[in-house]
C-alpha cells in the first residue's frame, strides 16, 4: 500500500512510555546557527524529518559542510561566519517548510546574497510578505509572486540597516527571520510580540555567545556580533510528543508517559488546554537540555469535557490545535476556540481541513474565522479523511481511531514524515492499530 495512506483501526490502547524525536524549531535553528557560526558546532539528537533536510540542504547550497555521524544521531556542522555563505547558484528548495523559508529569507537577505526560495505546493500557497515587507524596511529587496507567495527572489548585494518593528501578527518564524537579518545589520533591531511566541531563536543565540536584550514582549539584537561555536543536546518535541499525550487522554483509561520533552513554557500551552479539559497530566524528573526546559510527561486515566479555549493560550499551542479539535470531539460537551485565525495559514488552513475531517466523521462543528466551535460526542464514525499533505492533520485523525467506531482511512499522509518520520512504526509499538 502506499505510504500516502493510512488506515487506523479501532480498539487500539496507547499504552507505556515512549519517546518522540528532536524539536522541529529546535532543529532548524541549531543548522542555522551552527552554519553561521565559526568553528564547529556538533548537534545530537536533531530531527532528520524532511523540514530540517530542507534547511540543511540549503545551507549546504550555501557552502557549508554538514557531517551526518552516528546514523544521523550526531550532526557536525562546518560553521562559516557571518560573511562566509557562498551565494548559491541553484534554487533553494525548502519543500513543505516555512521555518526553512522564513528563516532562510532573513538570513540570506541579511547576507547579502542573491537566491531564490521555493518549495512545494503547500508552501507556495502561503503568505511570505509578513517577512518581505519588514526586511524590505531593513534594506532589503524581495519579489514574491502576486499573492505575496513564493517563490521568493532575493537581490544580493544590499547592505541591511537595523528597524524597530511591531509585529502585526503572533509569529516566531516573522520574529526570528528578522532577529537573524538583524546579526548582519548595521545598528539595532528590534521587534515588539503581540503575544508571547516560542523563543529558541533568543535562546539559542545567546547560547552561541549573543546578546540578546528582551523586555517583556521586545527583542532588540545588535548586528555585527560573531558566533561562537558550541554544542547542542535537542529535546524532544512537544509538538509531536502531543498527538500521544491526546490520544492517552480523550482514550481515558491508560496511562502513558512520553520521556524527555521539551517543556519550554512558550510551547506548553498544549498542557494547560488539556488540563482545562480535565485531563490529568504530571510532569517529573525536570531538567534541562541545551538552555531548554525538559520533563517526563505523564497522562493519566480520566475524563475529557469541553472547554471555552483562552485566546492568549493559542499562540503558546499553535500546532496542537489539529490534535486538540480531536480531543474537543471525544470530550463531554462544546468546545469553542477563537483567536486562532493564524491556523488558516498553516500547511494547510487547519480550521477548514480539520472541520471537514471531523464532520466526516460523524461531529457537529462549526467553523469561525478565528476559530472553531466542535460539540463533543462518545464515539466517532468511521470516515475518509484528506490531511491535504498536512502532517499535523495526518496524525492528528490516527489518534481519533482510539475512539472511532471503525476504521478511518487517511489520504495525504505520507507528509507525516516532515516532521515525524517514525510516526507509525512508534505509534504501533505505543498500541496503536495503523
Ligand atoms: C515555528 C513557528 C510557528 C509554528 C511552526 C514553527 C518556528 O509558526 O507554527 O510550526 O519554528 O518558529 P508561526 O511563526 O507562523 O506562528
Amino acid at each position: 500500500m502506499s505510504n500516502d495512506i493510512l488506515i487506523a483501526r479501532p480498539r487500539g490502547r496507547l499504552q507505556g512510555s515512549l519517546t518522540v524525536p528532536g524539536d522541529k524549531s529546535i532543529s532548524h535553528r541549531s543548522v542555522m546557527l551552527g552554519a553561521l557560526a565559526e568553528g564547529v558546532t556538533e548537534v545530537r539528537d536533531c530531527l532528520m524529518g524532511e523540514d530540517v533536510r530542507a534547511t540543511m540542504g540549503a545551507f549546504r547550497a550555501m557552502g557549508v559542510t554538514i557531517d551526518e555521524l552516528e546514523d544521523g544521531r550526531l550532526l557536525r556542522i562546518h560553521g562559516v561566519g557571518l560573511n562566509g555563505l557562498k551565494a548559491p547558484t541553484e534554487v533553494l528548495d525548502c519543500g513543505n517548510s516555512g521555518t526553512s523559508m522564513r528563516l532562510l529569507c532573513g538570513i540570506v537577505a541579511g547576507a547579502g546574497l542573491p537566491a531564490t526560495l521555493s518549495g512545494d505546493a503547500s508552501l507556495c500557497r502561503r503568505p511570505m510578505r509578513r517577512v518581505t515587507e519588514p526586511l524590505g524596511l531593513m534594506g532589503a529587496r524581495i519579489e514574491t509572486a502576486a499573492q505575496g507567495t513564493p517563490p521568493l527572489h532575493i537581490q544580493g548585494g544590499r547592505a541591511l540597516h537595523g528597524i524597530d518593528y511591531v509585529l502585526p501578527m503572533a509569529s516566531a518564524q516573522v520574529k526570528s527571520a528578522l532577529l537573524l537579518a538583524g546579526l548582519f545589520a548595521a545598528g539595532e533591531t528590534c521587534v515588539t510580540e503581540p503575544a508571547i511566541t516560542r523563543d529558541h531563536s533568543e535562546r539559542m543565540l545567546r547560547g552561541f555567545g549573543v546578546e540578546v536584550a528582551q523586555s517583556d514582549s521586545r527583542v532588540c539584537i545588535r548586528g555585527g556580533q560573531a558566533l561562537r561555536a558550541t554544542s547542542i543536546v535537542v529535546p524532544a518535541d512537544i509538538s509531536s510528543a502531543a498527538f500521544f499525550l491526546v490520544g492517552a487522554a480523550l482514550q481515558g483509561r491508560e496511562t502513558l508517559t512520553v520521556r524527555a520533552v521539551g517543556v519550554n513554557p512558550t510551547r506548553t500551552g498544549v498542557l494547560d488546554i488539556l488540563r482545562l479539559m480535565g485531563a490529568k497530566l504530571s510532569l517529573d524528573n525536570p531538567r534541562e537540555i541545551g538552555g531548554e526546559p525538559v520533563a517526563d510527561i505523564t497522562v493519566h486515566p480520566g475524563e475529557l469535557h469541553g472547554a471555552e479555549i483562552p485566546a492568549d493560550l493559542v499562540p503558546l499551542a499553535i500546532d496542537e490545535f489539529p490534535a486538540l479539535f480531536v480531543a474537543a470531539a471525544c470530550a463531554r460537551g462544546r468546545t469553542v476556540v477563537t483567536g486562532a485565525e493564524e491556523l488558516r495559514h498553516k500547511e494547510s488552513d487547519r480550521i477548514e481541513t480539520m472541520a471537514r475531517g471531523l464532520r466526516a466523521l460523524g461531529v457537529t462543528v462549526e467553523t469561525l474565522p478565528d476559530g472553531m466551535v466542535i460539540e463533543g460526542c462518545q464515539r466517532l464514525g468511521a470516515g475518509t479523511i484528506e490531511a491535504h499533505g498536512d502532517h499535523r492533520i495526518a496524525m492528528a485523525f490516527a489518534m481519533a481511531s482510539l475512539r472511532a467506531e471503525a476504521d478511518i482511512t487517511i489520504h495525504g499522509a505520507s507528509a507525516i514524515a516532515t516532521s515525524f518520520p517514525d510516526f507509525v512504526a512508534l505509534a504501533r509499538t505505543a498500541g496503536l492499530l495503523i
